[in-house]
């Protein structure tokens, strides 16, 4: 070696060495000195690869962040082929963990650790731990030089990745896709953040990540509700990746994914927090919100003008203006009557429509009796509590509030009831679907909240009503009323409590605008802990509440917090968004991350963006690109200007031709949801999930997967009507004009996309279940006869599903499983069909054909039947045969190529 060439070794590990010392003494404390673990007692259960060991500390304490526990329980589970369960607690205190009742356990196979995926190696002394993909000897994870530090109220376990991982997950966030891995932190603390800032914790989390490289891609999940910061770093050629956690235990669950699949590592995940719920049908139409409806009459128009431009709206959404001075469960008897509220709801429902309502967490406070929801909450006592038992105040809407605690033996009878009467279809109003908000819980009275009043009083809540109320007899839904927005610029404007280490939390200390982290709950648990489950909680009761009312049918909420686990029970939408254009690219990412990774698929952005004006191009990009977000719902703030679609001609035409898109495609991904019910594949995914090996896919989040096999790659710059796209090496099929496009591995410009255009491609190999033709309700789209789009491979072949049921029960009576698959001009329709559905198999088309086919007959039952037509369009190579048959039972259609 030349003396240069060592110099200049030496020069780098210098580097090394102050970059690491810098990392380590950035924080508060120097974790320099810690000295880690040795590992000892290790005991193999009897006939399980299962061990238990001791781990004693191993010198000097370093008492970082408190007192070093000197001797910690460690136990290594290989709980089935592809998961391995590391636990590591302080055995001589009962520490918090996420309860069972939140995150019910996976169920542990124990199976032999030489059948596994993933192997964990571990050395004593000092005690650290490699995982590695058996098939490559890669190490996954690997914590060699980065001895664990635990304390009363931190821990810290840090692994080495190679450089420049591609790490996926840890929100929510609005962050790209594939993370920054240079100085960058992601935060775990539910916060309500209102314009979703990058960089900061948002209101939902979610622990686990997914890494991709070119052998596989695998998942590390922490199961831990604590707040933490996730700390990823560049650094000697590596990539470190380390979790700072104020509390509970190290609960990790290494998930093999799998070396050619990286969906296969999201079924994996959900065998560990569960499967998502499945949705109903209608919830996949389109939904109209505003926080600013001012009254029963302006609801009405709204749902009037949108049935009078020809915009489907499936769903009908009141925000908090309903309310009686916006305490929940009461409605205002001027502004929103009951009586009114439910003749709106009648009319809907008599249109194949729907309602929704927000419901919040917190209980408008009251000195005296007659608020019904807070005395019946007085008298079951499940407020939460300060430490000396008085009742936790903060401030939300009504002004000073109460919280409920979801951990409350009394909780689901008191929620459920609140539900059945305020919700009753005899006597309330009939909703047909749940929102709650605010639930990380939030609060506006800032930290030390010690005068809610004076906040309240400051904030002016409950706010006046700025408007007349209409007169109690208004006539809606006559000719009158149905049609009244002018098209143009509708510019109506109305007006343990300080940690040692603390993550970093956007909105400051931990307590800041939340319930205070020393609030207990009956059960003894506290906030400190308890925090990051608020939301998931109330999702859960909310979700009891509503199969209360309608024990048979699928419930559909949707809410702002989540924890790990949440899809399970609800949908969410990625909250307060901005009407920007960097937000409306950020809605890929955040749906990405909620839909492929974190196992929450009903997710959507607030289209057309919900603080600030929006303008007509920007909401007309967004309607179009909302029609490909799993939930598809444009809301918008109180203090701006309108921005239902139905405002200007522009949005008015993007919004029926992405609806239209959409609700053709219906089927497609209902059936992706189904799916993802039964085994949590994703309904939307990055590119790579499909071409793992392309590694310019990996950093692409501006272009994604509905369902694995439509491409949606939306303009995302503002004015152009242009944008570049990748394609991988494959065969793509243009969705509007179905010609090929094939596809180098290389980016695109697609040139002339107007502002009521979105381009979306067919993924070569799949058979697209469409409908025939969209309609003003998804009730009338399930109506519609079925056209299958056969967009073959490169070497000819398609396949794909369809399910079919009755859309709304929890429990099915029938069901209709079916698989399309096709080889050079044969496609096989079979599977079960036991669901009568009553529409045909219209039409098939095929694509990518370089003639027109010939001798097209259907085989059905074993007769050959001849076939009403076949269009054959030279230009695309698409042909459209019309078959005309029941969906009832297996055909087959063959024609000559
Ligand atoms: C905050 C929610 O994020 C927003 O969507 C809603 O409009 C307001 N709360 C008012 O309820």
């Amino acid at each position: 070696m030349s003396l240069t060439k060592r110099m200049f070794k030496f020069n780098v590990l210098a580097l090394c060495f102050s970059v690491a010392q810098a990392t380590v003494l950035q924080g508060a404390r120097d974790v320099s000195a810690c000295p880690g673990y040795n590992l000892d007692n290790v005991v193999q259960a009897a006939g399980s690869d299962t061990i238990t060991g001791d781990l004693i500390i191993a010198g000097e304490s370093c008492n970082a962040y408190g007192d070093d526990i000197k001797r910690l329980s460690l136990s290594v589970t290989y709980e089935d082929e592809n998961r391995i369960h590391l636990k590591i607690w302080d055995p001589s205190e009962t520490r918090y963990e996420v309860p069972e009742s939140v995150l019910p356990r996976p169920t542990s196979k124990d199976v032999p650790a030489d059948s596994a995926k993933i192997t964990l190696n571990y050395t004593d002394n000092p005690f650290s731990f490699q995982v590695v993909r058996r098939s490559t000897n890669e190490i996954l994870f690997d914590t060699t030089r980065h001895p664990l530090i635990f304390e009363p109220q931190y821990w810290r376990v840090k692994t080495d990745l190679p450089a420049h991982a591609n790490i996926y997950g840890l929100g929510e966030h609005t962050d790209p896709f594939r993370l920054p891995t240079h100085n960058h932190t992601r935060t775990l603390w539910s916060r309500d953040a209102f314009g979703i800032p990058p960089g900061t914790n948002l209101y939902g989390n979610h622990p686990i990540y997914f890494e991709h490289r070119k052998g596989g891609t695998h998942g590390v999940f922490l199961l831990n509700s604590n707040g933490m910061d996730i700390k990823l770093e560049e650094s000697c050629g590596r990539t470190t990746l380390e979790y700072n956690v104020i509390g509970g235990i190290i609960d990790l669950y290494f998930l093999a994914g799998s070396e050619t699949s990286p969906a296969e590592v999201a079924r994996q995940y959900s065998e560990v927090v569960g499967k998502p719920a499945e949705i109903p049908y209608w919830s996949l139409g389109f939904h109209q919100c505003r926080y600013g409806y001012r009254d029963f009459v302006k609801l009405a128009h709204v749902i009037g003008n949108y049935s009078a431009v020809g915009i489907p709206l499936e769903t009908m959404w009141t925000d908090i203006d309903y309310m009686h001075e916006r305490k929940i469960f009461t409605a205002d008897s001027e502004y929103f009557p009951v009586s009114r509220l439910r003749e709106i709801v009648d009319y809907l429902h008599a249109h194949d429509q729907r309602y929704i309502l927000m419901v919040d967490p917190a209980v408008g406070y009251q000195t005296k009796e007659g608020y019904p929801t807070y005395d019946r909450g007085v008298r079951d006592d499940i407020f939460l509590k300060n430490p000396n038992g008085s009742y936790h105040l903060g401030v939300v809407w009504p002004g000073v509030t109460v919280y409920p605690d979801w951990f409350h033996p009394n909780i689901t009878e008191y929620w459920n009831n609140e539900f059945k009467l305020f919700f009753n279809p005899e006597t309330g109003i009939d909703i047909d679907g749940a929102w709650i908000d605010m639930n990380e819980p939030a609060s506006f009275c800032s930290y030390p909240c010690l005068d809610p009043y004076a906040k309240a009083r400051q904030r002016n809540f409950p706010p006046p009503r700025l408007t007349p109320p209409p007169k109690p007899d208004t006539p809606i839904f006559t000719p009158d009323n149905t049609f009244t927005a002018q098209y143009g610029n509708n510019l109506e404007r109305r007006s343990i409590l300080d940690p040692p280490y603390e993550p970093f939390n956007a909105a400051g200390p931990l307590s800041e605008r939340t319930a205070h982290v020393n609030v207990v709950h009956q059960n003894g648990l506290v906030e400190y802990d308890t925090h990051n489950l608020y939301g998931t909680m109330m999702s859960s009761a909310t979700r009891q509440a509503m199969l209360a009312r309608r024990p048979d049918e699928r419930p559909f909420i949707i809410t702002r917090s989540t924890f790990a686990g949440a899809g399970h029970h609800v949908g969410k939408w990625l909250g307060d968004n901005l009407s920007t254009w960097a937000q409306y690219r950020f809605s890929i990412a955040g749906m990405l991350n909620m839909a492929s990774i974190f196992q929450v698929p009903m997710v959507g952005s607030d289209v057309c963006g919900f603080g600030g004006d929006t303008t007509v191009q920007l909401c007309a990009r967004w309607a179009t690109l909302g029609a490909f977000n799993p939930f598809f719902r444009n809301h918008n703030d109180e203090p701006y200007a309108d921005q239902e679609f139905y405002l200007w001609p522009l949005t008015t035409e993007a919004a029926k031709h992405g609806i239209d898109i959409r609700y053709r495609l219906l089927d497609y991904i209902y059936t992706a949801f189904h799916n993802g019910s039964l085994d949590g594949s994703p309904v939307l995914s990055p590119l790579w999930f499909r071409y793992p090996s392309d590694e310019n896919t990996w950093g692409i989040d501006l272009q994604f997967l509905y369902g694995d096999s439509i491409l949606v790659s939306p303009v995302t710059e503002e004015g152009s009507t242009s944008v570049d796209i990748y394609l991988p090496d494959d065969i793509f099929y243009d969705f509007e004009t179905l010609a090929p496009v094939r596809g180098r591995g290389e980016k695109v410009t697609l040139t002339d996309i107007s502002f009521v255009d979105i381009p979306v491609h067919i993924v070569g190999g799949s058979v697209i279940p469409s409908r025939e033709s969209s309609a003003m309700t998804t009730t009338a789209v399930r109506a519609q006869d079925f056209n299958f789009i056969v967009a073959p491979d490169l070497a000819g072949n398609a396949e794909g599903s369809l399910y079919v049921d009755d859309g709304i029960s929890l429990i099915q009576d029938a069901t209709s499983e079916i698989f399309m698959s096709y080889t050079p001009g044969k496609l096989a329709v079979t599977g079960s069909f036991d669901y009568t559905s009553g529409v045909k198999l219209a039409s098939v088309t095929v694509l990518g054909l370089l003639q027109a086919p010939a001798n097209v007959v259907v085989n059905r039952d074993g007769s050959l039947l001849g076939v009403l037509s076949v269009n054959f369009n030279v230009e695309s190579g698409s042909a459209v045969i019309t078959v005309n048959q029941d969906l009832d039972r297996e055909l087959t259609v063959t024609f000559d190529v």
